[in-house]
């Protein structure tokens, strides 16, 4: 199993440029089966969950081919099965959104209940909800979702709570619906209208994406599209604050600061100076770190896939902080490895209390979670002495070549076999 080697103390400089963005490259693939016609997607990041998305892809009948590096050129002309098996949806909770697609298309849809992961329960009912309204008939056995319906036929649907992939889901399947579907309380996340704007090039018919309300205008049938995904709004946050944690001069290019508005707002409110382009933000030295409370909402608010980075940094801050988790109930996983760091974390329920500015030391860490792993990077880059990283197919999951990133900016990292 690979590990990354880092050897803390270096100060980032020179440019990073991000990738697309996972979040929104995985959805658009899904869409894909939503039309026998070639979809054209380019800026795909190149990450393990594209490959098993591809994968999951290739067992529905779909030819998914990559091309020149970060294109995949996808046709869904024949689903010859509907099934998304244990083993896919087991390495990737995000298999879930071929549900969706899968019903719309071929009225019938078989895709393994995908369980609790290492952030939280997680559960699917919202998504299974949403068909339901849209008429579809559910069944649950075997471990499996079993979804069926002749013809989708659009409906009103509210969510309980905002959820990112299930206004995703409802929104592939209600493309091809009869009749109109409403769905209120819809994520607002960018990647969501990232989905919208791929559907609307197939033929969708959608308006009100990117805010609480999305109307769905069903569409017979969809034709292809050729779209470029958004940069990874995580990725460039992740990078702003190795840039910051190791007082660095750090360049992040082709990226989106509209879509960092409050990570942007929160790291300069803890003293990290950012200066801002259009699609590109640095991250300037000197800054003086003070601890600052975070709270973790649905966007525009904090992400929650931001607050491991988040605290690691704040372990470099004078004063102390408090971190609040709101999206999902476990993911405070990598405090206690930042703990063995020695940083000084208190977890209480929801809360994370930091104290800092406190000396971290190397040492082998194991990550839990894509984002925790991201974290336990980030420390490194500041510990005195060798942290090794264990574990990091995590890591692998969503952030594409992060080792080569971080060692063209100077950092002393490498890959272990
Ligand atoms: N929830 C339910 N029922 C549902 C769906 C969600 O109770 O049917 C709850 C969840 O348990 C959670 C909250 O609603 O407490 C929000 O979950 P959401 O459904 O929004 O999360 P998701 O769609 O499964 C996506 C991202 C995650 C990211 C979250 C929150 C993808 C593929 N995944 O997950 O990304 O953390 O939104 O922003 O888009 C990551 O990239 O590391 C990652 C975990």
């Amino acid at each position: 199993m690979d590990k990354l080697r880092i050897t803390g103390g270096r100060k980032l400089q020179g440019q990073v440029r991000i990738s697309g963005a996972k979040n929104s490259a995985l959805p658009a693939m899904a869409a894909t089966l939503l039309t026998p016609e070639e979809v054209l997607l380019t800026n795909i990041p190149l990450v393990a969950d594209i490959r098993t998305m591809r994968r999951l892809l290739g067992e529905l009948g779909v030819k998914a081919e990559f091309e020149d590096g970060h294109a995949v050129r996808a046709t869904a002309e024949k689903i010859t099965s509907n099934e998304a098996p244990y083993d896919l949806v087991k390495t990737m909770r995000a298999s879930v959104l071929a549900l969706g697609p899968l019903l719309a298309r071929s009225g019938k849809a078989r895709v393994s209940l995908p369980g609790g992961c290492a952030i939280g329960a997680r559960p699917i009912n919202l998504h299974l909800k949403g068909l339901e309204k849209l008429g579809a008939t559910i069944r649950t056995e075997y471990g499996y979702v079993e979804a069926e319906a002749e013809r989708l036929t659009g409906a009103r649907i509210v969510f309980d709570k905002i959820t990112v992939t299930g206004t995703e889901n409802m929104m592939m399947a209600a493309v091809l619906a009869k009749g109109t579907t409403v769905l209120e309380n819809a994520a607002l996340e960018p990647e969501v209208t990232d989905l919208a704007e791929l559907l609307t090039k197939m033929g969708a018919k959608i308006s009100g994406a990117g805010s609480p309300t999305i109307t769905i205008e069903g569409v017979s049938s969809l034709h292809g599209a050729t779209h470029a995904i958004i940069p990874d709004r995580i990725e460039a946050g992740t990078f702003l604050v190795a840039g910051a944690i190791t007082d660095g001069d750090l360049e992040i290019t082709a990226c989106n600061p509209e879509h960092l508005t409050v990570v942007i707002d929160k790291l300069e409110d803890a003293g990290v100076s950012i200066e801002k382009g259009k699609d590109r933000l640095r991250v300037k030295p000197g800054s003086n770190l003070q601890a600052s409370d975070v709270i973790t909402k649905e966007y525009p608010g904090f992400a929650t896939d931001m607050q491991a980075q988040y605290m690691a940094l704040m372990t470099q801050a004078n004063g102390i902080s408090l971190i609040t988790e709101n999206i999902f109930e476990n993911r405070f996983m990598h405090a206690s490895e930042l703990l063995r760091m020695g940083a000084h974390i208190r977890i209480d329920g929801a809360r994370a209390i930091v104290g800092g500015k406190t000396r971290l030391t190397g040492a082998t860490v194991i990550a839990s979670d894509l984002r925790a792993s991201a974290s336990l990077v980030l420390a490194g880059l500041v510990a005195d002495g060798v942290t090794i990283v264990d574990r990091i197919y995590h890591l692998d999951r969503g952030y594409e070549k992060i080792e080569e990133k971080l060692q063209s900016a100077g950092a002393d990292i490498e890959r272990v076999k």
